[in-house]
C-alpha cells in the first residue's frame, strides 16, 4: 500500500488532491495539532468552512505543519466555504457585499492570501443565491480563489447559475457514498464539467459520527447494516474505511475523511496498491439507497 497522490483537475489552471483531511466536529483546541500531524501524514488536502467554526485553529495547524514538514503554501490544497445564511433559520442570506467580505474574514482567520478553492456551503441564499455566485466570480478574478464551486446544489440550484450565463461551478462538494451515489446529479455535472467532491464517504462504518451531538440521520436499518462493506474490504485485505474511500477516488471524487486517531489518519490516505474490481463495483452499483444522511435538519439540496 501507498499514498494516494492522485489529483483531479477542477479548471485549467488548478487540480485538486484526491484525499483531503475534513475538519467538520474537530474543535478549535484539537485542530491545530490535528491538522499539523494530518500534513504530516502525506495529507495536501485541507477541508474548512467558516460553519465549522475553527477556521483560526486550522490554521494554526496549517502554518504548524507546514514548517514541520519544510513544504510551502503552494504544496497545499485549501477549500473553504462562504456560510450563505438561511432565512428559514432565522439566518438573513449574505449579500453580494457580505459575501465579498465573509471570504476576506475566512482568509484572515485562516492566516492565508488566496484559497484554492472557495465554496457557497448550501443552496441556502435564496434570492441571494445568484449574488452570491457572482461575489464568488469577482473573488477567483482578485485572485482570493484560485477555483470556485458551491455544495449541496441539485440540479435546479446549477440550472439556475447556467440560466444566468454565469461561469459554472469548478465544484459540487455532496454527500456521496455506497448508500447515496446521487446518479443523475453526477451525470448532470459531467455534462457541464462540474467536479464532484464526496463527502462523508464514512457513513456505512459502525463508528461514524458516535459521539454524542453529532448531526447524523442514519436510520436503524443503516447502523444495523454497519459492516455491510467487511466482506469486500477483506478480499482485498484493506479496511473497510480504506475501501469506501478507494470507491470514491475510483469513480473519480476526491473524498475528504476526518480522524481524530493519527492511526486512522494514516489509513484513509493509504490507498494505493489495491483497485475495486468491476464485479464489486457494479454490485455496490445497486446499493444505493438515495438522499444522504449527513445533515440532521434534512438534505440541504431540497432548499429552494
Ligand atoms: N459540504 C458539506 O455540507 C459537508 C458536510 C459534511 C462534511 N463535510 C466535509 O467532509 C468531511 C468528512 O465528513 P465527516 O467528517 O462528516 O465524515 P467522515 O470523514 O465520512 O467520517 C468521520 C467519522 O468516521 C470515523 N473514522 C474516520 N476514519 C476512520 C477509520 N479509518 N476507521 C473507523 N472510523 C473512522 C471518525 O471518527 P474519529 O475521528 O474518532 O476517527 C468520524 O466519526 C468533513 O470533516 C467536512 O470537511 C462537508
Amino acid at each position: 500500500m501507498a499514498l494516494m497522490t492522485r489529483t483531479f483537475a477542477l479548471n485549467e489552471n488548478v487540480s485538486i488532491p484526491a484525499v483531503g483531511f475534513g475538519t467538520y466536529l474537530i474543535s478549535s483546541e484539537d485542530a491545530p495539532e490535528v491538522i499539523q500531524t494530518a500534513i504530516e501524514c502525506g495529507y495536501r488536502h485541507i477541508d474548512t468552512a467558516s460553519g465549522y467554526r475553527n477556521e483560526t485553529a486550522v490554521g494554526e495547524g496549517i502554518q504548524a505543519g507546514l514548517a514541520s514538514t519544510g513544504l510551502s503554501r503552494s504544496d497545499i490544497f485549501v477549500t473553504a466555504k462562504l456560510w450563505p445564511g438561511n432565512s428559514a433559520w432565522g439566518d438573513a442570506p449574505k449579500t453580494h457585499e457580505q459575501t465579498l467580505a465573509e471570504c476576506d474574514a475566512s482568509l484572515e482567520r485562516l492566516g492565508l492570501d488566496y484559497v484554492d478553492l472557495y465554496l457557497i456551503h448550501a443552496p441556502y441564499g435564496g434570492a441571494e443565491r445568484l449574488s452570491q455566485w457572482r461575489a464568488l466570480v469577482e473573488l477567483q478574478t482578485a485572485g482570493k480563489a484560485r477555483s470556485i464551486g458551491v455544495s449541496n446544489f441539485n440540479r435546479g440550484h446549477l440550472d439556475e447559475i447556467r440560466t444566468a450565463g454565469l461561469p459554472t461551478p469548478d465544484a459540487n462538494q455532496i454527500e456521496l457514498h455506497p448508500w447515496s451515489q446521487k446518479p443523475e446529479l453526477l451525470a448532470y455535472m459531467a455534462e457541464n464539467g462540474i467536479a464532484p467532491i464526496a463527502y462523508c464517504s464514512l457513513v456505512p462504518l459502525s463508528t461514524w459520527r458516535t459521539e454524542e451531538g453529532q448531526a447524523s440521520a442514519k436510520t436503524e436499518q443503516m447502523k444495523a447494516d454497519s459492516a455491510a462493506f467487511s466482506d469486500m474490504a477483506r478480499k482485498y485485505g484493506v479496511t473497510e474505511a480504506q475501501f469506501l474511500l478507494r470507491w470514491g477516488v475510483q469513480n473519480g471524487y476526491a473524498v475528504l475523511p476526518k480522524s481524530l486517531n493519527p492511526q486512522r489518519m494514516k489509513q484513509n490516505i493509504d490507498l494505493e496498491g489495491f483497485e475495486i474490481d468491476d464485479t464489486d463495483m457494479a454490485a455496490i452499483r445497486e446499493m444505493d439507497r438515495g438522499q444522504g444522511v449527513a445533515w440532521a435538519t434534512g438534505d440541504p439540496s431540497s432548499a429552494d
